[in-house]
């Protein structure tokens, strides 16, 4: 399947990098075509509800910046991977601004399956982001092939690494 990860903390070398890179290298050991975007690196405005997209802009947004890049790749996407740090009892800003940009398109076009990976330094903080997510998994009619969350102690370790090759046999 063609596999889009988006990787969403600004911290290259972070616990959420870790864990897209073991999504990523797992899927493509399964023979899985894989793209790992670092969203955080991007330049990507917030969605001004304009309606231009659904107006004059036949689907196309008004805003030219990296989402341009982002586009085509979440055109082909069949499955979609979120990679994000919790930061203040939520998904980070930066893996939220490409999803409010797919407002000129609605949605992925080709999208059948999806899987959260989140970090966090404590237990207990994921509840609003297992609900977002959730709801945009029925929202873009996709998949849940499931969550694999990481507070402090479960970073970078064989459990987790486990957990998320677990994840890619579901594909
Ligand atoms: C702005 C900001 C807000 C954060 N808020 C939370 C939080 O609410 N709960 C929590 O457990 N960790 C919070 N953290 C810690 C990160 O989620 C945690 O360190 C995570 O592993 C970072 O992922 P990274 O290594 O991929 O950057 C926050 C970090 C930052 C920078």
């Amino acid at each position: 399947m063609k596999v889009l990860i988006l990787q969403a903390s600004p911290r290259a070398k972070g616990n959420t990098a870790w864990m897209a890179e073991v999504y990523k290298n797992a899927a493509e050991a399964a023979g899985h075509e894989v793209t790992l975007v670092n969203v955080a690196k991007k330049k990507i405005a917030g969605c001004l509800a304009c309606e231009y997209c659904h107006g004059k802009g036949q689907g196309a947004c008004i805003q030219k910046d990296d989402m341009q890049e982002l586009y085509p790749l979440m055109a082909e996407a069949e499955v979609l991977v979120l990679a994000a740090p919790i930061y203040y009892f939520t998904l980070n800003a930066q893996i939220q601004l490409p999803i409010d940009r797919m407002y000129c398109v609605m949605g992925p076009a080709k999208l059948q399956k999806m899987a959260l990976l989140v970090s966090s330094h404590s237990p207990g903080v994921y509840t609003g982001a297992l609900a977002g997510y959730h709801d945009l998994c029925r929202f873009w009619h996709a998949e849940d092939t499931g969550v694999v969350t990481a507070k402090a102690e479960e970073q970078k370790t064989p459990e987790t690494q486990a957990k998320i090759e677990e994840l890619v046999k579901k594909l």
